[in-house]
């Protein structure tokens, strides 16, 4: 992939043509210099707000380098996750569970570099990995600030309970929080496997309780991976200062997020129901990304006939 210097990231809807219309040739897919004028506002909490106000679906992907974080947000994508799914995609490790913050922090600054090389808009997230947050919350406040000082707006942790706790000690101290509940990767052994979460009554009420508790706690996103989709709902309408971000949580949440391998169909494994190919029919990363974003925005993806439970 060759970008140029003359590829404006401004024209967020031009047809991909646009993007190879170089004057310089530059080598290794270095990125544009920076325009001069951002494409558009910074997605920033009040503006996701807004969507959700006016129920306009929020879209998410993941990214782990400057270029792919680039190219989603020409795209449209409105956050993007710097996820530790990256130990399973970028490093080959069999689980989350081994990823660690030096890792993490590594990924949000080549990401948080590349989105400002093009000034790019959109709002950042890094995860928080296991191991990083589990001690106190000030362990938790030390990871945060980390993930925070290479350029996360944001950071997730998963977990429901004990993590409300933590959850209120980093928003106290002025850092945004996206929760993470149903499938929550980093416990897979404890969980028995990628299995679909809050199937019977206890699980689901449990579920419910932990959402509004993370709410309450000043949690403004949560990702719901794998909860079945009348579960899903249901929990998005408890939640009115809380955007849910479903993953395999059928479309009555907030938003949606996928792993960026899995909607380009670079899954080495299969991939699991709930996910999409976007490279299907399209001729660029930056065509699947857009129509990903179309998807979700017009409420074609996910389809609850294929993609949930
Ligand atoms: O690590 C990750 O990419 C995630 C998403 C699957 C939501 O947590």
């Amino acid at each position: 992939m060759h970008y140029s210097p003359a590829f404006s990231f401004t024209a967020r809807s031009a047809p991909v043509s646009d993007m190879s219309n170089p004057t310089t040739a530059t080598p290794y897919g270095t990125l544009p210099a920076a325009s001069p004028l951002p494409a558009r506002k910074p997605v920033s909490l009040p503006r996701l707000a807004e969507l959700r106000e006016r129920g306009e679906k929020i879209t998410m992907l993941t990214a782990y380098d400057a270029t792919f974080a680039a190219v989603a947000d020409a795209a449209g994508v409105e956050c993007i996750l710097v996820g530790d799914s990256l130990g399973m995609v970028c490093q080959g490790l069999a689980s989350t569970a081994g990823v660690t913050l030096e890792t993490m922090a590594y990924h949000v600054e080549s990401v948080a570099r590349g989105l400002r090389r093009v000034q790019g808009t959109a709002w950042l997230l890094g995860d928080l990995p296991f191991g990083s947050y589990h001690e106190s919350k000030e362990q938790a406040m030390r990871s945060a600030a980390q993930l925070v000082h290479a350029g996360a707006h944001m950071i997730k942790l998963e977990g429901g309970g004990w993590t409300a706790e933590v959850v209120r000690f980093l928003v106290e101290r002025g850092i945004p929080v996206c929760a993470h509940l149903g499938l929550t990767p980093q416990t897979v052994h404890a969980l028995g496997g990628y299995r679909v979460q809050g199937r019977d009554d206890a699980a689901a009420l449990a579920l419910k309780r932990h959402a509004l508790e993370l709410q309450d706690a000043g949690a403004t996103m949560l990702v719901l991976e794998m909860v079945p989709a009348a579960l899903a709902s249901e929990i998005t309408q408890q939640l009115p200062r809380c955007h849910t971000i479903g993953i395999g949580a059928g479309k009555g949440t907030a938003g949606q997020v996928l792993v960026m391998h899995d909607m380009l169909g670079i899954n080495l494994g299969k991939n699991p129901k709930f996910v999409r190919n976007f490279m299907d029919g399209a001729s660029s990363v930056r065509e699947a990304m857009a129509g990903y974003v179309r998807a979700v925005k017009d409420g074609s993806f996910p389809d609850d006939s294929l993609h949930a439970w």
